[in-house]
């Protein structure tokens, strides 16, 4: 999205997950706009690559090194940026994980990753937040990433956690009419990211083939921006690309406060009948 530098200018923004996929390209627009942004993810590699670019652009970007599963760091991550700025103004709680499984056959463990990642780090960066626009008196915006999957009732454990940020979004929605927060829930479609990184192989073997290009699965692991950019590329019928899904969350972001955005839906032409 082509926006003015300055917009959001003096604006500290907390992008989570912001290693890969639709996080990265969060972090990369509002730095593009101005805002101090602090990447927060597992893997520092990319997060540092990308402040690298940030800054060579003019930008201020922090990296922060932190496992979300454990509420304290998502507390943390809250209390850094605004010991380091003096303010938080958006916070984008993006950091997710699906591992597809039937109920009957799926297994605690990968059910606690996704319940402690999509809903409870939420959560807490949610009332972390609150509680830092308020002492800052920030004009404040909090985007919740959900699923098309929360728009089906038989989605699954993946679904239901996305049920859930539905549900966390709308009831925070209400308890903050009074305050300056608007909180927006964004609902990708499929997006070309590092997501599928846990489904399995023939899936993702499938998925490379469409495409057309010559990737080599790696489960559990990141592809690079550059290599999933030309993923995205030829899938534009079936995908959107990370960056589409930044454009709502700075559509979103640039809003008047009294605007209240409460949820968007961001879709490829093609629907996905498999999860996502
Ligand atoms: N791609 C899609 O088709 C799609 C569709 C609908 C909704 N979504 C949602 O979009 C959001 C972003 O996903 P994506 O597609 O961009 O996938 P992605 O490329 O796999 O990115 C997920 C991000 O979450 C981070 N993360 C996961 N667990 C974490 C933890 N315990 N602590 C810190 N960071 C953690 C990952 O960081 P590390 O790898 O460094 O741990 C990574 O930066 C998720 O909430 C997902 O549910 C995606």
């Amino acid at each position: 999205m082509t926006m003015d530098k300055k917009t959001l200018s003096g604006r500290t923004a907390i992008v989570t997950g912001a290693s890969s996929g639709i996080g990265l390209a969060i972090a990369k627009q509002l730095a593009q706009a101005s805002a101090h942004v602090f990447l927060a993810g597992r893997t520092s590699e990319p997060m540092e690559e990308a402040k690298h670019t940030i800054e060579q652009d003019g930008g201020n970007a922090t990296v922060l090194t932190v496992d979300l599963r454990d509420p304290f760091q998502v507390q943390n991550l809250v209390e850094a940026a605004v010991m380091r700025t003096g303010r938080l103004d958006i916070m984008v709680n993006n950091a997710g994980l699906e591992f597809p499984s039937s109920i009957v056959d799926g297994s605690p463990e990968e059910w606690r990753a996704m319940l402690e990642t999509n809903v409870l780090a939420l959560l807490v960066g949610c009332q972390s937040a609150v509680v830092a626009m308020r002492e800052c008196g920030a004009k404040g915006h909090i985007v919740n990433i959900s699923s098309v999957s929360a728009q089906r009732r038989n989605s699954g454990v993946y679904g239901a956690t996305k049920h859930a940020v539905n549900v966390i979004s709308a009831s925070l929605r209400d308890e903050l009419e009074e305050d300056d927060i608007r909180v927006t829930n964004v609902l990708p479609g499929a997006t070309a990211t590092n997501f599928a990184r846990n489904f399995p192989g023939p899936f993702v073997e499938k998925m490379i083939e469409m495409s057309g290009t010559e990737l080599t699965p790696k489960r559990g692991e990141h592809y690079s921006p550059e290599t999933l950019g030309e993923f995205a590329k030829n899938m534009k019928k079936n995908l959107c690309s990370a960056e589409d899904i930044a454009n709502a969350v700075m559509y979103v972001v640039t809003q008047p406060i009294n605007v209240n955005v409460a949820d968007i839906v961001v879709r490829p032409p093609r629907a996905m009948t498999t999860p996502h």
